[in-house]
C-alpha cells in the first residue's frame, strides 16, 4: 500500500478514514497474498496516525485472524468486540481484506459499539465490464461510452507502464466488495483482439495488480478469433479444429494468469461476429468457450443481448425487447455449468426506466448474470448528477414470479452481478465527482443485494466528505445527499416519459431529439401521433412482450389499468387523455414532469453552489460546472419534450405555462 498518486482524488478512501484503525496496535495472523496486502494496509495506516502494527503476542486492540472452521465462506468474515479487543477472523485471507475494509467503513464504533457481526457476500462475481479500447476511436473516444477521460488500463496504444493508477483503482474496488473484472471492450476490435493471444502478457501485467486486492481478470475475445488470429477458414463452435484452436488459446492464457477469470463475449449483436453465421445457436457457442475454460476452472460470460439492429420501422411486428427473450429463454439447460447468461437488467438498453428483463426469471436451469450499467450513457452522461443506487435496488428486489419467488438479486447469485464501469483517467475517477457513489454503490449492492440504497448513500458521503475536507461535514453531507438522494427522479421528470424510453440524440445518446430514432433501424420507438403514445406490447393487440413474463406480471403489464404509472408507455399506446393512476391525463404528467425536473435540477444547483465555501475547491469547481451544463439540458429536454407532445396532441397546458 502506498499514496495515490499526485493529483488524484481518493475518492471514498481519503487517508482520513484511517485514522481510527491506524491508531491502535493490529495483529494479522495469516499467510498468502492477500495477507500481506493487508499487512501493508496496516502498516499505511498505522504509519498515518501513530499506531502499530505488532506481531506475535504482543498486545494488540485490533486483531486479524484466520480462524478454522468458521462458516464465513470464502469472502466472508466475522467482527466481534471483547473486552479491549476487536477481532475479525475469516476462514481465507480474502475475508480478512474485507473485514478490513469493514472496519475502516465502521471507524470508531467498530472498537465502542459495533455488534458482533458476520457478513457474506450474496453474490459470488461482482464484476465490473470496463468498455476500453487499446486505441483511441475516432468517434467513440478511448472508453465506449465513457465519461471519465481515456483508458486506466490501456495508454499509447499498449498496457499502461506506470500501474500506480491501476494499483489504487483496484483497492477502491476492493474497498466496495468488488472482485472481478473485464479489461477491454465487448465490441472488440482488431488491435484488442490480440489480448488474447500475442498480447496477453499486457494482461498479465495488469492481472498481477488486481489480484493483490482479491480482483480477477477477465477478458472480452472475438467468437471470430480462430479465423482473425488463428488463420482458420471457420469459427463455427462445432469444429473440431476450432475447438482445438480455443483450447490452445485458453491454455496459452492460463499459462499467463493462473487465476484468469475467463472470457466475456458480445455475439451476434451491434456487427459482432457469432454462432448464427454457422446455423449453430448461442449455447454452441458459449460451449465451445467454457469447454476451452473449463480445465482452468475459468467462466464464459456470455452477453444476452442480441436483437436486429437492422429493422425496419414500418414493420410492427418486430419488438427489439422481445429479442433477448425469444433468442435464449429455449436454450434453458443447454449451457455448460461454467458458462454464465448475461443479461441486462431491462430489456432494451439501459434506459431511465425499463420493467426488468422477462429473460432474468425465464432460465432456471442457466446461471444467470444481471448486468447494470454504471457508467451513465442513457441517464446524464456523468454531466448529469443521478445517483442511480435507487434504481437498482428496485430492480434487485424485483421478483419475477411474484411475492412468493426469488428477487432478481437472489438470482443473480446464480451468475453474478456486472457493471459497465463509469471510471477512466480523470482526476476525479468519474468525471463528475458525485457519479463516484454509482460506482461504490454498484460495489456495494453486488455484495448485498438487498441493502438500503440511502444507508449506502450515506456510508459513501462519511467516508468522502471526512473532517479532513471540509470543516463541516455534517452540514455538507446533509447538502450532497438531498441533492443526490432524489436525482434519478429527477433526471427521468425531463427525459422520456413514463418508460417509453430513447427520446435522445443518436450516435452519442446525449441529450433530447424525441424522434431521434423513431425511423431508425434500431427497434427504439414511441410512435406517438395525434392521437397517443407509447408502444403496445400486449398480448391481445401488441406485440405480445407481455406474455413473456410469468404472472402475475403478465396480467399486470397486460392491462393499462393494472400496469405502473411509470411503465405505461413502455407496454401501452394509449391516448393523451388517458388518465393515470395518478389522477392526471398522460400529457399533463409529461408537461408537468418536465417542468418540475427541471425546477428540481435548478434547485439542486442553487443548493451545491449555497456549499461552495464548505467543499474543496476542485471539486466544488467541477461538480458547479456540471451543474450549468445538467440545467442547460434539462430545459432542452423539457422545451423539446413538451413542445413536440403539445404540438402532436392539440392539448394545452392547463396551468397555460410557456411551451414552444
Ligand atoms: C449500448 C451501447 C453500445 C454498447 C452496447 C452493448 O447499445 O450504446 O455502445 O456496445 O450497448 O451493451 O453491447
Amino acid at each position: 500500500m502506498s499514496s495515490l498518486p499526485t493529483g488524484i482524488d481518493p475518492a471514498w478512501l481519503p487517508d482520513e478514514v484511517l485514522r481510527d484503525v491506524g491508531s491502535r496496535r493490529v495483529l494479522v495472523r495469516g499467510e498468502g497474498p492477500l495477507a500481506d496486502t493487508l499487512r501493508g494496509e496496516v502498516a499505511y495506516a498505522c504509519r498515518k496516525f501513530g499506531g502499530a502494527q505488532v506481531t506475535g503476542d504482543a498486545s494488540h486492540d485490533l486483531c486479524f485472524d484466520l480462524a478454522e472452521g468458521g462458516d464465513e465462506g470464502p469472502e466472508g468474515f466475522t467482527l466481534e468486540r471483547r473486552p479491549g479487543l476487536t477481532m475479525v477472523t475469516a476462514a481465507d485471507p480474502a475475508g480478512l481484506l474485507y473485514g478490513w475494509f469493514h472496519v475502516v467503513r465502521l471507524g470508531e464504533s467498530a472498537f465502542t459499539t459495533a455488534p458482533a457481526q458476520t457478513h457474506r457476500p450474496a453474490v459470488a462475481l461482482r464484476m465490473l465490464d470496463h468498455w476500453d479500447n487499446v486505441s483511441v476511436h475516432p468517434v467513440m473516444g478511448q472508453v465506449e461510452r465513457g465519461y471519465a477521460g481515456g483508458s486506466l488500463f490501456w495508454q499509447d496504444g499498449r498496457a499502461r507502464g506506470d500501474m500506480a493508477r491501476v494499483r489504487a483503482y483496484a483497492r477502491l474496488l476492493a474497498s466496495c466488495g468488488i472482485n472481478a473484472l473485464s479489461v477491454n471492450n465487448v465490441n472488440v476490435g482488431p488491435v484488442e483482439a490480440r489480448l488474447l493471444t500475442d498480447r496477453i502478457e499486457e494482461v498479465a501485467a495488469l492481472a498481477d495488480e488486481f489480484r493483490v486486492y482479491g480482483l480477477r481478470v477477465h477478458l472480452c475475445v472475438s467468437f471470430a478469433a480462430s479465423m482473425l488470429l488463428g488463420g482458420l477458414d471457420t469459427a463455427d463452435p462445432l469444429d473440431e479444429r476450432v475447438r482445438a484452436w480455443w483450447r490452445e488459446a485458453a491454455d496459452r492464457v492460463y499459462a499467463h494468469i493462473p487465476d484468469f477469470g475467463g472470457f466475456v463475449v458480445k455475439a451476434d449483436s451491434e456487427g459482432q461476429p457469432g454462432p448464427f453465421a454457422y446455423g449453430r445457436s448461442h449455447a454452441d457457442g458459449a460451449n465451445l468457450l467454457a469447454d476451452a475454460l473449463a480445465p482452468h476452472g475459468g467462466t464464459v460470460h456470455w452477453r444476452a443481448f442480441v436483437y436486429n439492429h437492422r429493422q425496419d420501422w414500418r414493420d410492427r411486428t418486430t419488438d427489439r425487447a422481445r429479442a433477448a427473450f425469444d433468442h435464449f429463454a429455449p436454450l434453458d439447460g443447454r449451457f455448460r455449468d461454467n458458462a454464465v447468461l448475461q443479461v441486462k437488467h431491462g430489456p432494451v438498453d439501459f434506459q431511465v426506466r425499463e420493467p426488468v428483463s422477462p429473460v432474468i426469471g425465464a432460465m432456471p436451469r442457466t446461471r444467470v448474470a444481471v448486468e447494470l450499467q454504471v457508467t451513465q450513457e442513457y441517464t446524464g452522461q456523468q454531466r448529469h448528477a443521478c445517483a442511480l443506487a435507487p434504481m437498482w435496488a428496485e430492480v434487485l428486489g424485483f421478483r419475477p414470479e411474484g411475492e412468493q419467488g426469488p428477487s432478481v438479486g437472489e438470482l443473480a447469485a446464480s451468475g453474478g452481478l456486472v457493471a459497465v464501469s463509469n471510471a477512466g483517467d480523470d482526476p476525479f475517477w468519474t468525471g463528475h465527482p458525485l457519479a463516484q457513489f454509482n460506482l461504490y454503490a454498484f460495489g456495494r449492492l453486488a455484495w448485498q443485494p438487498d441493502a438500503d440504497p440511502g444507508r449506502l448513500l450515506d456510508e459513501w458521503l462519511e467516508s468522502t466528505l471526512t473532517p479532513a475536507r471540509t470543516d463541516d461535514p455534517e452540514r455538507l453531507r446533509a447538502g450532497v445527499r438531498s441533492v443526490l438522494a432524489g436525482s434519478w427522479a429527477t433526471y427521468e421528470k425531463y427525459t422520456a416519459p413514463l418508460g417509453v424510453g430513447f427520446m435522445v440524440q443518436p450516435g452519442h445518446h446525449y441529450g433530447p431529439s424525441v424522434d431521434g430514432y423513431e425511423y431508425s433501424p434500431w427497434g427504439t420507438y414511441h410512435f406517438a401521433d395525434r392521437d397517443g403514445v407509447g408502444v403496445d406490447r400486449t398480448r391481445a393487440t401488441g406485440t405480445g412482450y407481455t406474455g413473456q413474463y410469468a404472472k402475475p406480471w403478465s396480467e399486470t403489464y397486460e392491462s393499462p389499468e393494472t400496469c405502473p404509472d411509470e411503465l405505461l408507455l413502455f407496454f401501452h399506446h394509449v391516448p393523451y387523455g388517458h388518465v393515470l393512476h395518478s389522477g392526471k391525463t398522460v400529457v399533463q404528467h409529461i408537461y408537468d414532469t418536465h417542468f418540475e425536473g427541471v425546477e428540481e435540477a435548478e434547485a439542486a444547483r442553487e443548493l451545491w453552489s449555497s456549499l461552495a465555501d464548505l467543499v474543496p475547491e476542485a471539486w466544488h469547481a467541477r461538480v458547479a460546472e456540471r451543474y450549468e451544463e445538467q440545467v442547460r439540458s434539462a430545459r432542452e429536454w423539457r422545451d423539446q419534450v413538451n413542445s413536440y407532445f403539445l404540438r402532436k396532441s392539440g392539448v394545452p397546458d392547463r396551468y397555460g405555462r410557456r411551451i414552444h
